[in-house]
């Protein structure tokens, strides 16, 4: 599996919107697991654009949130539901959402939507997805863990201050179920643990490297490839 190579970040989000606009155009109803961090934020914001200019319409498909810190509150500056509620779901005009609260909820949640169509995803600074922290197999359950300091770090910088020390995250048989997946890469930082997600082997160490199992598009800038 190649990526397809984008020039920069804000190519990168063109060539990712279109993605989205087409599986969403197919299926109004679609249900899309939606990643927070630095990475998608330009991807959203050009579909939010294209929702003002009535290219695409959002208001059928299901927002489902991916991973959250545990014992924050929703008025909590760091909250990722908060993150993705202003990047994803309003600007985008959806009425439907998934929250994860709990693993029993959210199992019952994805089943009542008859599974994820499409998982949008980032590639954390170690191989996570979500916070499926190295070492995580592909069936994962979604649970409730503690965040590995390579991802304590890199949460930090979002926000300047400490992030909580515990997390949930859909689980990696979640993402894995997704009819589509989507992995979106930019920047020099990732291009180690990109190219051991694409042309490593297959180990829980490097979470991301098991979505070669799915139907798999992933689109990165040459920073984070070539
Ligand atoms: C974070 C989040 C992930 C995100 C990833 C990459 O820790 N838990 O959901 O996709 O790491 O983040 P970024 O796009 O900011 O590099």
């Amino acid at each position: 599996m190649t990526p397809t190579i984008q020039a920069d970040a804000e190519q990168l989000a063109q060539a990712a919107a279109d993605f989205i606009t087409a599986q969403v155009r197919a299926n109004p109803h679609l249900s899309i697991l939606v990643a927070t961090g630095n990475t998608p934020m330009p991807t959203y914001a050009e579909l939010a654009r294209r929702v003002e200019a009535g290219d695409v319409d959002f208001s059928r498909a299901t927002a489902v949130q991916l991973d959250e810190y545990l014992g924050i509150e929703d008025d909590d500056p760091r909250s990722l539901w908060n993150w993705m509620r202003r990047s994803f779901v309003e600007p985008l005009g959806l009425t439907r959402t998934v929250r994860l609260h709990s693993p029993g909820q959210f199992g019952a949640a994805i089943r009542d939507l008859g599974g994820l169509d499409l998982a949008i995803l980032g590639l954390g600074p170690n191989g996570h997805l979500g916070f499926n922290e190295p070492p995580s197999p592909p069936d994962a359950p979604t649970r409730t863990l503690a965040l590995t300091p390579a991802s304590l770090e890199s949460n930090r910088a979002y926000w300047g201050v400490a992030v909580p020390a515990g997390a949930i995250t859909a689980g990696m048989d979640v993402i894995l179920a997704a009819r589509q997946t989507l992995l979106l890469v930019s920047g020099a930082h990732k291009r180690g643990v990109l190219h051991a997600a694409l042309r490593g082997p297959e180990t829980p160490e490097v979470p991301a490297s098991f979505l070669r199992r799915t139907a798999l598009t992933v689109i990165a800038d040459e920073a984070a490839w070539t």
